[in-house]
């Protein structure tokens, strides 16, 4: 019997700057999804699950995942037509990673299968472009490598900071005296459908006028005549600034200084790069003026779900804490 178990990620700072090759900081969490199962001789891939609904019975080889049904069967299938896989396998889904709620859930559940069908998890870049890839073909959104590299590479106590250019993530230590909260702001969100590749396509428009957002100055993008594109390329340029600037305080234990630069955060991602919206905003507003608590933004792709605030441990009293936890794994290994 296998175990793959794949967590999901909460996103500290960095937003919408993995699309052109910028730093993010997130973490894995203490939510996971997990596959147990087993290679079967019939050429189909069966799955039940305790957390979506209907049953999962995929042919192989698959020929279209973007068809499959139900919905969460396309994630299984966009993920055993990139691995080529041929041999059946039946098991049972169970996850703890909230859907749609920007905490990377399909994330978890592709890398999860990823592990289940048998790619290494020694080898977590490929195993996370395993993953991006089949995100893609499964339902068409363009995203990029966070969500499931923070999910292979996860560590216990630790946040990533990631350069999503070379796909390298540096453990950075999360003190243990601060709460990472994550807070629904009530509207749930699917990528798909979402303005997600539209903003995308703002951020690589403003790369493309300037050769890189990772090495432009503040000045270079400030020429940029289109005003959309000039305000998507002065949100990754400081967003990329504020990344490294928290890593180095979170590592310095200088929490108050991560959370200014979190709500920084989120005002460029609400006022440049547009991806908020009135009740995230007002959710931040209303956890950064509650005592104790060091700042809060949106987290993930925007346009609803969840927000993260760090905060004195207990001093928020909604939604969850979340711990900073190791990455995917698979048992037995190899
Ligand atoms: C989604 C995508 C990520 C990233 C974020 C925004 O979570 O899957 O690749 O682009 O949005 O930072």
């Amino acid at each position: 019997m296998i175990v793959a178990r794949a967590p999901g990620r909460v996103n500290l700072i960095g937003d919408h700057t993995d699309h052109t090759g910028g730093f993010v900081l997130p973490m894995a969490i203490d939510r996971a999804t997990a596959i147990t199962g087993e290679a079967t001789d019939e050429p189909v891939i069966r799955l039940t699950s305790d957390a979506q609904d209907g049953t999962v019975a995929v042919p192989l080889p698959v020929a279209d995942p973007g068809v499959v049904g139900p919905s969460w069967g396309r994630y299984v299938a966009a993920v055993a037509a990139a691995l080529g896989r041929e041999a059946g396998f039946a098991g049972h889904v169970t996850s703890t990673v909230p859907v749609g709620a920007g905490l990377s859930s399909s994330a978890a559940l592709l890398v999860a299968t990823g592990l289940a069908f048998g790619a290494d998890p020694a080898d977590r870049v490929t195993l996370a472009r395993l993953a991006q890839s089949a995100e893609r073909s499964a339902v068409g959104v363009p995203c990029g490598i966070m969500d499931p590299l923070a999910s292979v590479a996860g560590r216990e106590g630790h946040a990533l900071l990631i350069d999503t250019a070379r796909a390298e993530a540096t453990p950075v230590p999360v003190p243990d005296d601060v709460d990472v909260v994550v807070v629904h702001s009530g509207e749930a969100r699917s990528l798909a459908g979402s303005p997600y590749a539209e903003r995308r396509a703002r951020c690589e428009t403003a790369a493309g006028l300037v050769g890189s957002l990772r090495e432009a100055s503040l000045g270079e993008v400030a020429a940029i005549t289109d005003p959309v594109v000039r305000a998507a390329g002065r949100h990754v340029v400081t967003e990329n600034a504020r990344v490294r600037q928290a890593a180095t305080a979170l590592a310095d234990g200088a929490i108050d200084e991560v959370g200014r630069l979190m709500v920084e955060s989120h005002r460029s991602l609400r006022d440049d790069l547009e991806v908020s919206t009135p009740a995230l905003d007002r959710l931040v507003d209303r956890l950064v003026a509650t005592p104790g608590v060091f700042g809060a933004r949106l987290t993930g792709a925007g346009f609803g779900g969840c927000v993260v605030a760090l905060a004195r441990p207990g001093a928020l009293r909604e939604g969850w804490v979340v711990r900073p936890s190791d990455g995917a794994s698979v048992s037995p290994a190899g």
